[in-house]
């Protein structure tokens, strides 16, 4: 039987995807942009067009599938989006669904993951909840234009501390989760990376790296979400989610770090300093 991996060309797909090769499972990869999945894996998966938002693309995506790899496309921010297609997970008995959740969700009902994971409970599909920490991605991806571009890190975060985690380290746990899908049936991991860095720290690491000044610019929760939403015109729910997580993390939910990362794949996660020497060019 095949995995069928969601959000299969995002941040943590894409690793779920080739740890997943590399262990011999078959794939059925599923997103919105097949030309995208044709151009990210050519013919080692089988591509599938898959909307959470259409019924009719689940019967394909689910067929000869016994294991999923769930993820919330960052722009759905209301847990009822992926409610139909958790149902249909029920009605094809999905044996293990690993799905992208948030370190620190247990006790925080406020993001749409909180729900998402009760609703794949109370249906009694078997799961395995990945709570990862803030990805090293985001300094790389959406933040990474106004490191380039002003030299600084535009994040609400406060004085808080967090311990990033590499979105190919969280591919590599999730393929353990679903290749050994007896024994991690109905259990959570809150994986993190190895150590717990405020962005004063990142803006130090990565000044060292590039050779600039970039320095850590700490807007507040306003600033931030009318610059995101007027100037980079990026998805208003997608906004509003992440100054939730935000506020969290200036609570202290993000610092927390664990050996979850070692104890499922054996290896030490990836630093920081790691992460951002080996993708340089996408801070400069
Ligand atoms: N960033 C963090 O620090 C962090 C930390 C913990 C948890 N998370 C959670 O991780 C999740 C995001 O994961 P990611 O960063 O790997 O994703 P991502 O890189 O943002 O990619 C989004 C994926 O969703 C797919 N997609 C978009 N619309 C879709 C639709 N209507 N139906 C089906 N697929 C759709 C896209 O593929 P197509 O374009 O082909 O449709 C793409 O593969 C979020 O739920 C977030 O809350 C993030």
């Amino acid at each position: 039987m095949k995995v069928f991996v969601t959000g299969a060309s995002g941040n943590v797909g894409r690793y779920v995807i080739s740890e997943l090769l590399n262990m011999g499972e078959q794939i059925v990869a599923g997103g919105t942009d097949i030309k995208k999945l044709n151009k990210l894996f050519g013919n080692q998966v089988e591509a599938v067009y898959f909307d959470f938002t259409d019924k009719t693309t689940f019967n394909k995506a689910l067929e000869n599938v016994d294991r999923v790899f769930l993820m919330r496309p960052p722009h759905l921010g209301k847990p009822k989006d992926l409610f139909p297609f958790i149902e249909a997970m029920k009605e094809h008995n999905i044996k293990l669904v690993a799905f992208l959740s948030l370190m620190g969700i247990e006790r925080n009902p406020m993001p749409p993951h909180y729900k998402i994971e009760k609703y794949i409970e109370n249906l009694g599909i078997p799961y395995a909840h990945i709570r990862p920490g803030f990805f090293m991605q985001n300094l790389s991806g959406v933040h990474a234009v106004e490191i380039r571009e002003k030299n600084q890190i535009f994040i609400p975060a406060g004085k808080s501390k967090t311990s990033f985690i590499d979105a190919a380290d969280i591919g590599l746990a999730t393929a353990v989760l679903l290749h050994e899908f007896e024994k991690y049936k109905n259990t959570t991991h809150t994986i993190t990376g190895p150590e717990a860095l405020d962005y004063y720290q990142v803006a130090e690491i990565l000044s060292r790296i590039t050779r600039k000044n970039i320095i850590y610019a700490k807007p507040g929760y306003l600033r931030y979400r009318t610059y995101y939403i007027k100037k980079r015109k990026l998805d208003k729910e997608y906004v509003n989610v992440t100054v939730a997580l935000y506020f969290m993390t200036r609570i202290g939910t993000a610092k927390e770090v664990t050996d979850v990362f070692n104890e499922l794949t054996g290896k030490k996660p990836r630093t920081f300093e790691e992460f951002a020497k080996e993708n340089y060019k996408l801070f400069v």
